[in-house]
Order: C-alpha cells, then structure tokens, then sequence
C-alpha cells in the first residue's frame, strides 16, 4: 500500500471521506495481504458505523470489481442482463426465471452465490441436481451462454478476489449490515460478469437481511446509483420476505419445484415476483416495448412450453441428468418424512420464514459453519399459505429429514412457526416498489 493504512481508517472513523485512488490502495492492500486482518476489520467497521459517499461507494465497487477478472462475452449477441436478489426463504426464483428471459431473447450470465445464514443460495440448489456443473471455465461458460441463452455457475477465484475476503472478515465482525458494503460486495461481483444491465431483487420483511423497509429502499437506491454509475442499466424491484416464497424450503424439494412449475404447476406468489422480474429484465434488454407486451411474451413462452426446452437444453449443456425432468423422484429423498398437522380449526395466521429457514439449515439443508456440507434432499414442502381455513388434523407441511428424531422434532417447530387462530389474515403485497 502506498498509504498508511492507520491514516486512512482513522479519516474514516471520524466521519470523513476518502478519495478514489485511497480506495483503490485499500483494496488492493485487501488482494495482496499488506492491509492486516486487524486492520481490515477496523476500516470495515468504520464504513458500517458511518457510512460512504455515493463517490466512495462507486470508487469502492470498481476497485472491487477490478482486483480480479472481468468477464467479456464479446461473441454473445444478445443483451446481456441478470438478475439478484439480497437472499430469502424458498427464493428459488433464478432457476425459473433464466430460462424464462432467455427463452424471450436476452442473455443472462448468471454468477450465483451459496446460501447465507438462514437463506438459501442457487448454487446450493443447482447441486441437487443430480450431474449439473457449476465449476465452468470461462470459456465454456460463454459457449453455454451462447447456445442456451444463460449459464449458471458459482464464483470463480478470479471475479473479484477482495470481496472475498471483506465478506469473510465482515461475517465474523459484525459488518455485514452496511448499505455501502452491500452494495460494493454485489455490484463488484455482478459487474465482473460483463453484463449490460442488471436487476435487483431487494426483499424486505423478517426473513430479509434488510427487514425494515426504509432500510430496504435505501439499498434499492445505493445499488441502482452505484449500478448506473459503473455504466450498466438498473431496475429493482422491492419484493415481501414476510412470508416463503413458494411451497418448497430446501434444495432437491426447491428442484422439484421448479420443475413442476416448469410445467405449469407453479405456485401463485412465485409465478408473480418470477414474471415482474422477467418483465423488468425485458425492458433493460429492450425486447418489449412496454411492461404489458413483456408480461404477455413470457407467459405465452412459460405457456407454450419453450421454458421448459431452454431450461432442457441448459441441463444438456451443464452436465445435468434430463430424466430428472420426467421423473423428480431421481432428485432423490430424504429417509423420513412427517407431517405436520393443526392442533385446532381456524385460519393459518402465520408462515413464519425465518423459523422456517433456520429449521432448514438445523435439519442440515443449510450451512452453520461456511465449511458444513449440506443435506440437499431435507426440508419442508408448506401446504397451506397465510389465511387458509384448515380443520384439527390438516397437514399444515410435510416434513423431509435424515432421522426420525430430526423429523418429530421439525414437526413440533413447524406447528410453532404456522399457527392457527380465529382471524383470517391475507398477505400484503408482493411487489412493494418498483424502482426503473
Ligand atoms: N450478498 C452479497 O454478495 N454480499 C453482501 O454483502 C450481501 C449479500
């Protein structure tokens, strides 16, 4: 480094700014070692308590975004759009909608994440699938882009190296919560992906990592700033994580989700937030005149059964077992599954996503420790949403897990995180905001 960094985090932590090219040597003190741990944690620490300019958060991506590769696809044609969400329960939303924008025309080079805390991350799920490959060189990575229409695969060494050691230190430092360290962290890898344009889906609500929602909005406005300052096209959309999205929680179960929407069979709250942000990324990839047109476009596609063939086609190329598309059983199972029933009769007056998202991860579906290798067929397949009528000895949910004792004690968990009362409750909105 060619500043002392003591000077730099000590400006920081009395409030003031730093320029771009200070930025710049902090981050690349990140990539070689010469910033210590310590000293890592207390400039992290410094940004958490107050805050970047919109200029020290723009300069802190690029720099970011720059200490490794950044990917061209100079032969894809297409526009070149993704997608990301800030992570929810039962978000399985990636796996439908790639195919769904690919099949309308756009390319999507889609660099997926693990899942965090008690949410669940694509790269996770794509490993249920029996064979699919997410370890992809970056040439392949393109030819699959180029032949389908997306590509999904994990994080390589080379995108954007410092984020992976800020997230690392900011996990064990209690700096995860900060809106410029959010945003550089995404961006800086989404930017590497050489995309034109990028939409973010922002959830708020007890399950998100944002909860409140004025902390939420004020990320939508950091990304979409920050994302437009880097030259790339933005769109956000701020979506409920109050309540699971769909009816599956854990990794083969979200698959074989997936696969039944594929056909059709998707259930109301994910086919809605999939569509609004297929709409969105239509827009940015300017293949629709209008939010009407877009819509109609990937429900006739989505109808018509040409998802399900580019999704088909992606598995072919990635390595994945296509039979699974005929027969979700070879997704595999867990040993023992359970269900959980109403005690009483009345209405559902909760789908709590965060008692159900951390009983995933307990029942093995999610990491504890970033090296915890996870169970992908245990989890939890919801049969009644916020405000169904059920009567004593309805299933409320199925169970999945390793042992009996496991599932009898999900069981128990589950009744506590969907109980029945005499209200009938309905769930709010599912898109609260759109931002374009
Ligand atoms: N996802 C990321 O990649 N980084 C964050 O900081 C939060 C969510």
């Amino acid at each position: 480094m060619q500043n002392h960094p003591a000077r730099l985090i000590a400006r920081k932590r009395d409030g003031g700014a730093l320029s771009k090219a200070e930025i710049q040597d902090l981050v690349s003190g990140v990539v070689d070692g010469s910033l210590g741990d310590a000293q890592l944690g207390a400039f992290l620490m410094a940004v958490c308590c107050n805050g970047m300019t919109a200029e020290e958060t723009a300069a802190l991506t690029l720099a970011m975004r720059d200490s490794g590769r950044v990917l061209q696809h100079s032969q894809v044609t297409r526009r070149k759009i993704d997608k990301h969400s800030t992570g929810g329960v039962g978000d399985k939303v990636s796996l439908l909608l790639a195919p769904l924008v690919a099949a309308a025309g756009v390319a999507v080079p889609m660099v997926s994440g693990r899942g965090l805390g008690h949410t669940g991350g694509t790269i996770d799920k794509l490993a249920a699938l029996p064979g699919y490959r997410t370890d992809l060189t970056s040439e392949r990575f393109q030819q699959v882009l180029e032949q389908c229409g997306y590509a999904m695969v994990a994080p390589s060494a080379e995108i954007a190296p410092a984020d992976r050691r800020m997230y690392a230190t900011r996990d064990i430092s209690g700096t995860v919560e900060s809106i410029p360290l959010i945003t550089s962290s995404i961006l800086a890898k989404k930017l590497a992906e050489g995309i034109d344009g990028l939409v973010m889906d922002v959830k708020c609500g007890r399950a998100a990592f944002m909860a409140p929602e004025h902390d939420a909005v004020a990320l939508m406005e950091s990304l979409c700033a920050v994302g437009r300052a880097a030259g790339i096209e933005m769109a956000a959309l701020l979506t409920d994580m109050d309540h699971p999205l769909g009816c599956a929680l854990g990794n083969s179960l979200e698959v074989a989700e997936v696969i039944h929407a594929l056909d059709g069979n998707c259930p109301d709250d994910l086919r809605e937030v999939t569509l609004a942000l297929g709409v969105e990324m239509l827009l940015l990839a300017k293949v629709a005149p209008d939010a009407e047109h877009a819509r109609a476009t990937l429900v006739r596609l989505w109808h018509d059964g040409v998802v399900h063939r580019v999704f088909r086609h992606n598995l072919e190329l990635q390595g994945g077992d296509v039979r699974v598309l005929d027969d979700v059983s070879l997704l595999g199972r867990a040993p023992f599954v359970l269900p959980a029933e109403a005690q009483r009769a009345g209405f559902v007056a909760d789908v709590d996503p965060l008692a159900l998202g951390q009983l995933v991860v307990d029942l093995g579906g999610g990491r504890r420790q970033p090296s915890d290798a996870i169970d992908p067929h245990v989890g939890i397949v919801v049969k009644h949403v916020l405000g169904d009528a059920v009567h004593v000895g309805d299933v409320l949910a199925f169970v999945h897990a390793r042992t009996l004792a496991a599932a009898q004690a999900a069981v128990v968990r589950v009744q506590a995180a969907m109980p029945v009362g005499d209200e009938r409750r309905r769930r709010g909105p599912l898109v609260k905001r759109r931002m374009a």
